[in-house]
Order: structure tokens, then C-alpha cells, then sequence
């Protein structure tokens, strides 16, 4: 076995022995790739110890958290921590006005205060397999991408209902390296979590949109939540009889504290990167798809914060859709920024020289010349992609009626379903009532022409969905006018008119449903996606993705010196540096660590993102910090950054020390480095960490959950 997996290794990915901090590493190769050098730069653990099927390691205790953020378990009770912003949508359905979780923070005193949150899951990984082999058989060159793909999902599913047939697991077949290699992920899947405590929103998200995606930053991004589990230990749906999970290994803190240039880990899953794409991929990028959405989530966002301003209600209604506008909108800014500081596309276009010359002759000779092509046909339809996801599905009432499209469907049978229709209609009010709890229709109603007038006057005429038509002649382009006839006319926007209108519902009124303005523009803008838009991706997609899987081998081949790791797919990965400061621009370095002083330098009681509690002023002012001082200076340190290599999904991650201790929780990388999606700047990518120190002095001190901190083992 390890003999074929060195062979694997060395044609495929050890053609040098050249390591950067770069890269997101797959825990089962981590002993033949990794291990020495992550040992020579502070680790004292063995890859066994990390990743082991056989015995517990540290992979047992990390998690994933919901669909897209990391999460680990910090003691024998299936205690968790995971960031503030990672749970904030539980917390936030959880709260109201009466009982506002956000602002006030929660804690649990006891386990019978903990509450469930109906829909969170924790995914733990029980083990991952090389299937390369039989993922491939029946695979050949002359298939087309169609062929293949179909090949590929007959033998993904076999495999996975082979791996799940005789236990409660779920597995998944991945893809690495553009469908080079594929691994099987086995997990076991809890639905019984609790929340078990949120600092208050002024202390898990301070800084709020300011300060996201920057260092230097003072954020206390946690929560806590607890995994339970039936009596058999095994994931049960919510019960109050369920027990708290016992993991099969839980991660032990260290509050000594990190210092410039110390080792440290991150193990999580990170959602995606684009490492290896050609030069117009990266144009494609940074000119064409990120400038869209930044110019239609700029839109919104000035509408939501401004109506955010006026009254606590829309705040609170609103903050969890600003939180996650605002967050890709200012990554995206910060990624172009930073390729374009780099040159990015130019040094793309240098390497493919070399690449270009090498290949002539070879099988690989037509591939860049291909991937050119394919990208200057694909661009205008990616751009319309961007028009109809951000602004034409940016309408929130349309959203909602597009909900309806499979009432409608239902309704339009002979005979009909009448038990499927029945419960349709009963999802259908629960999710009305989802809807208009977070719902402020001036919002709406005001940013409608905006986002439509948006969409019309960049798009050609043969994209064009066809009911701008009606914009265009019956009111001569008034988009205003428009918007205020469509929402005084539609249900979708009026949660009475809505409810009345499910209450009496017979499926013969399904033409009240298609003759709504809002189901109107919902139908055009998505027909038109499907018909005119999608079918060209399709084909220049699968162009690019047969076209890459050669690209990514050649590039393998060719560039010898390099160790080449798999794009991040979120799978679970371990990436690894050194705490370290950077040199964001000339004249200015950054210091690797902010603390609790800084809190008190950004405080600023009239701007909501930087008000800072009273009881955190009087723990500052008394200099009450428990144990949880740093040795050095007496500071509470807040956050650090070094040079771990992370990206989405990575949120609530564990930091570990090289004894595998849990430092910290990851959170966020600086603006600047936001570009390591696409290229890695070693000089200038961080990951931004949340000292452990700061949490447990926030459970501690301030909300002063010690049967929390009893829970946990801590280190000095
Ligand atoms: N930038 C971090 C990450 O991508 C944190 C996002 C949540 N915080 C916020 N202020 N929107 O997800
Ligand atoms: N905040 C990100 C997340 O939710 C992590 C930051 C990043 O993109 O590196 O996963």
C-alpha cells in the first residue's frame, strides 16, 4: 500500500522537494509530504497523530459545522467551538425583539437552558480512501465530457452505496486535481445540536463590516454549541432524552500563549480555490465577475444599512443578509486588488510561456491555446450568470415567488396530487413565515429598479429577459414607476394578502400565482438563464474542465520543482506556518498580535460596530484577567495572524500549537491576502486567528460561564 501510494506520490505530486507555506494539504498524505518539514518548523506530533484511521487523532475532534464552517469539540461532553459568525444564523433565528441573542449574547447555565437549533448538523470524517482506480474504470481519452461525467456519477454512486451499506454513514466521492485523483469521504452526520452561548453581537462581530477582512482586528469570533446524541452514543434527531455526544477525542487548550515565528496548524475544511487556472481565467475573474457583483452588492448594501440605521427591528431583520452581501463584496474587492498589485494575470502569461514551449510536441501542445479560446467564449455568459444571480434573484419578493414554481407545477397536473399539494402549501406558510420575519418591504421596494435598471443596461439584446419588454413600452423605461405598480399589485411582498391567499387555496387559482408581477419576473429571468444563458456555459464548461484535467497533469509534469497540493474542495485539509506580521505597504509594518487595548482605542459609543460593553470596560479598567494574561506583557491578546494558508470554510477552525493544543479559532485572512484563492503572495497572505485566551476570557470573565471553562482541559 505505501509503496504504491509513494509512486503515486512521486509522479504526481513530489516532483521537488521545494516546500512553500503555501498549500492545503490532505491529512492521508501528510506523513510522506509533510510531516518532516512541519516537524522541522515546530510540530511534535506524528502525521499518525493528526490523521489516523486506527486509532483516535486529532481529525476525531474536528467537525463540520452546518454547511459551510469548521467547528471542534473541546471536551468528553461534545462541547464545541466554532466562530461567532459561523453560528450567527441559529443565534439569530433564535432571537426577536423580546429576546434579542444578538445584541444581549446568550449563555446556557445549565444543560437544560442549552437550545436546540432545528436544521444544524455537525459532520464528523470517519476515514478517507484513494478510489482513483475505480472511479476511472470504463474511463477513457476519446470519451467525451459528457460520456465521462456520466461514467463518473455511475461510479461515484456505486462506491458510496457500497461504503454506506451497512452502517448510519454518509459517504461522497471528491474530486482533486480536475479529475486526476478522487477520494471517498465516509462522515457521520449529528442533527441534535444545542446552542450553548454567544458573547453579545458587539463582541463576536466588533468591527462588524468595517473591520471584516482586516488586521489589524480585535473580533471575539465564537460561539458555543454542544453535540447531542442518542443513548447508543449514535446521531439521533432531537430528542430531550438525547445525551451529550462523547467523542472519540476531544482538543485540550493551551493558554501559554504564541510568540513571532512560532509553529502553528490549521486543520478544516476550506470551501474552494482556483491555484492553477491560465491567464484569462484569472481576467475572467478579477475583470469581469467580481467587478458585477461588487457594483450590485454595493447597491444593496447601501439601501439595507441605510433603513439599518433607522430602527433596531430592521436591523436586527437584515444583519444576517448584510453580514453575508458584505462579506463577498469586500473579499472581492480586496482579491482583485490584490492579483492586480501583482500582476497577476502577467505572471500567469510568463509561466505559460515556459509551459507553451515545453509542450510543443507533446500531447499537451493545443491545451493552453484551447483554454484561451474557451474562456473568451465563456466570459459574456458568465457575466449574464452574475446579472441574473445577483440582480435579477436580488429581488427579495421574487425570491419568494419563486418558492411557488413547484405549487404551480402541482397544480397544473392531471390528475392531481392532492396530499402532495396539501403539503406544499403547508411548507409553503412556514416559509412565508421565515420570509416576512426578516422581511422590510421599503427595502425591497426601493431597491428593485435599482437592481433591475442594473441588469438592463448591461445586458445584449439577445440575453434579455423578455418581460423588460413591458419596462421598456408601457413605461417608457421608468423603472420607479414599474416597481411601485408591481408591489402594490403582488402577494408576495404583503404578508397578509400572501396568507389569504394560501388559506383559501384550490389549485385552479394557480393562475393568480403566474399572473404575479414578481412570479412574472421570476419566470422570465430564469427561462431566460436556462434557455439563453445556461446551455452556452454548459458547453464551454465542460470544454474547460476536460480541458484543465490535461492542463493540471501538464503543469505537474512540467514544473518539476513544485509540490503541488489540491485545490481546496472542501474537504479536510491541514495547512501549516509560522505566526508572523506583514508589510501591507511601504513605511508600515503590522505587528502579529492585537489586544484588548485596541478594543478600547476603536470604542466609539455612536458607531454601532464599536461600542464596547461596560462590563468589558470594568474588567479592562480593573485589569481582571484571570489567568487568561499574556505571561509577556499582562495583556489580554485578542487576535494573531501568521501564515497558514486558508480560505472559506476554514471558519472555526482549530489553530493548534505543535503539540496540538488548540491556540485559537481561525476566522478571517487580511484583505490583502484574500487573492491566495487564486495566488498565494507569501509575503503578504495571513490567516487571522482569535486567541483561544480572549475566548475563554469572554466565557469566563465577562459572561461568567465557569461551568463552561470547567469542561474544558487548559494547558499553561
Ligand atoms: N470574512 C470572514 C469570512 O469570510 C467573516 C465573515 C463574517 N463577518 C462579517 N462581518 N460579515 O467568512
Ligand atoms: N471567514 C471565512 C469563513 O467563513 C474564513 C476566512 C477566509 O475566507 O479565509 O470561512
Amino acid at each position: 500500500m505505501k509503496r504504491i501510494l509513494l509512486l503515486f506520490v512521486s509522479v504526481f505530486i513530489l516532483a521537488g522537494a521545494s516546500f512553500a507555506k503555501e498549500g492545503m494539504w490532505l491529512p492521508i498524505l501528510l506523513q510522506i509530504l509533510n510531516e518532516k518539514e512541519m516537524q522541522e518548523m515546530g510540530l511534535e506530533l506524528t502525521a499518525e497523530d493528526i490523521y489516523s484511521v486506527n486509532h483516535s487523532s486529532l481529525k476525531d475532534a474536528v467537525l463540520i459545522f452546518g454547511g459551510g464552517c469548521t467547528g471542534e469539540v473541546v471536551s468528553n461532553e461534545g462541547l464545541l467551538f466554532t466562530n461567532y459568525h459561523c453560528g450567527y444564523g441559529s443565534i439569530q433565528r433564535q432571537s426577536s425583539i423580546d429576546h434579542d441573542y444578538l445584541t444581549d449574547g446568550f449563555w446556557a447555565m445549565n444543560k437544560g437552558e442549552e437550545i436546540p437549533c432545528p436544521g444544524l448538523t455537525v459532520s464528523f470524517l470517519i476515514e478517507m480512501r484513494d478510489v482513483t482506480e475505480a472511479m476511472l474504470s470504463e474511463i477513457n481519452d476519446n470519451m467525451t465530457q459528457a460520456e465521462r461525467e456520466d461514467r463518473i456519477r455511475i461510479n461515484s454512486k456505486k462506491l458510496t452505496e457500497e461504503a454506506m451499506a451497512d452502517n448510519h454513514y454518509k459517504a461522497e466521492v471528491e474530486e482533486f486535481y480536475y479529475g486526476n485523483k478522487y477520494y471517498i469521504f465516509i462522515y457521520e452526520i449529528f442533527n441534535d445540536i444545542r446552542l450553548v452561548g454567544a458573547p453579545p453581537s458587539n463582541i463576536g462581530k466588533f468591527g462588524g463590516d468595517t473591520d471584516n477582512w482586516m488586521w489589524p482586528r480585535h473580533t471575539g469570533d465564537f460561539s458555543v454549541f454542544r453535540i447531542y446524541a442518542g443513548s447508543d452514543n449514535k446521531p439521533a434527531v432531537y430528542s430531550p432524552e438525547n445525551k451529550p455526544f462523547q467523542p472519540r477525542k476531544f482538543l485540550e487548550i493551551s493558554i501559554a500563549g504564541v510568540k513571532e515565528n512560532d509553529f502553528t496548524f490549521v486543520f478544516g475544511y476550506p470551501g474552494s480555490t482556483n491555484e492553477y487556472l491560465p491567464a484569462p481565467a484569472v481576467e475572467c475573474i478579477t475583470e469581469i465577475e467580481n467587478p458585477i457583483s461588487i457594483d450590485i452588492r454595493e447597491k444593496k448594501l447601501d439601501v439595507m444599512n441605510a433603513y439599518s440605521e433607522q430602527s433596531p427591528l430592521i436591523r436586527l431583520q437584515y444583519a444576517n443578509k448584510i453580514a453575508g452581501i458584505a462579506n463577498g463584496w469586500k473579499k472581492w474587492i480586496g482579491e482583485s486588488l490584490g492579483i492586480e498589485r501583482v500582476n497577476g494575470a502577467e505572471v500567469k502569461r510568463e509561466y505559460e510561456k515556459g509551459f507553451q514551449q515545453w509542450a510543443t510536441g507533446t500531447e499537451y501542445e493545443n491545451i493552453l491555446p484551447t483554454l484561451y479560446q474557451s474562456y473568451k467564449n465563456i466570459k459574456p455568459f458568465r457575466a449574464a450568470y452574475r446579472y441574473f444571480a445577483e440582480a435579477g434573484l436580488g429581488i427579495e419578493a421574487v425570491t419568494m415567488a419563486r418558492k411557488f414554481a413547484k405549487l404551480v407545477s402541482l397544480s397544473k397536473e392531471t390528475p392531481q396530487d392532492t396530499e402532495a399539494i396539501e403539503k406544499q402549501i403547508a411548507s409553503l406558510k412556514s416559509a412565508a413565515k421565515t420570509f416576512f420575519k426578516d422581511y422590510h418591504r421599503p427595502i425591497d421596494e426601493e431597491l428593485c429598479p435599482i437592481l433591475l435598471k442594473t441588469y438592463y443596461d448591461n445586458t445584449s439584446a439577445e440575453l434579455m429577459p423578455d418581460f423588460f419588454a413591458k419596462i421598456e413600452v408601457k413605461y417608457k423605461g421608468d423603472f420607479t414607476a414599474y416597481a411601485g405598480d408591481i408591489f402594490a399589485k403582488s402577494m408576495f411582498c404583503d404578508e397578509a394578502k400572501l396568507n389569504a391567499f394560501l388559506d383559501s387555496y384550490k389549485p385552479n387559482k394557480y393562475k393568480k400565482i403566474l399572473d404575479d408581477p414578481m412570479y412574472v419576473i421570476y419566470n422570465s429571468v430564469f427561462d431566460n438563464y436556462i434557455d439563453n444563458v445556461y446551455p452556452h456555459i454548459k458547453k464551454y464548461q465542460a470544454e474547460i474542465d476536460s480541458t484543465m484535467r490535461f492542463y493540471m497533469k501538464g503543469q505537474i509534469e512540467y514544473d518539476k520543482e513544485k509540490t503541488f497540493y489540491p485545490d481546496a474542495n472542501f474537504t479536510l485539509r491541514v495547512t501549516y506556518g509560522n505566526v508572523d506580521g506583514f508589510k501591507p505597504q511601504d513605511g508600515v509594518t503590522y505587528n502579529y498580535f492585537t489586544t484588548l487595548d485596541g478594543i478600547m482605542e476603536k470604542e466609539n459609543p455612536d458607531i454601532y460596530d464599536y461600542v464596547v460593553e461596560d462590563k468589558l470596560k470594568e474588567l479592562y479598567n480593573n485589569r481582571d484577567f484571570g489567568p487568561y494574561a499574556d505571561k509577556s506583557d499582562g495583556k489580554i491578546h485578542t487576535c494573531f495572524i501568521a501564515t497558514n494558508h486558508t480560505t472559506g470554510g476554514n471558519s472555526g477552525s482549530p489553530v493548534l500549537n505543535g503539540k496540538g493544543q488548540l491556540i485559537g479559532l481561525n476566522f478571517d485572512r487580511n484583505w490583502q491576502g484574500t487573492m491566495s484563492d487564486i495566488m498565494y503572495d507569501p509575503d503578504r497572505c495571513r490567516n487571522i486567528t482569535l486567541d483561544i485566551r480572549y475566548c475563554l476570557f469572554i466565557i469566563d470573565k465577562f459572561a461568567g460561564a465557569t461551568h463552561l471553562i470547567q469542561e474544558l482541559t487548559i494547558n499553561n
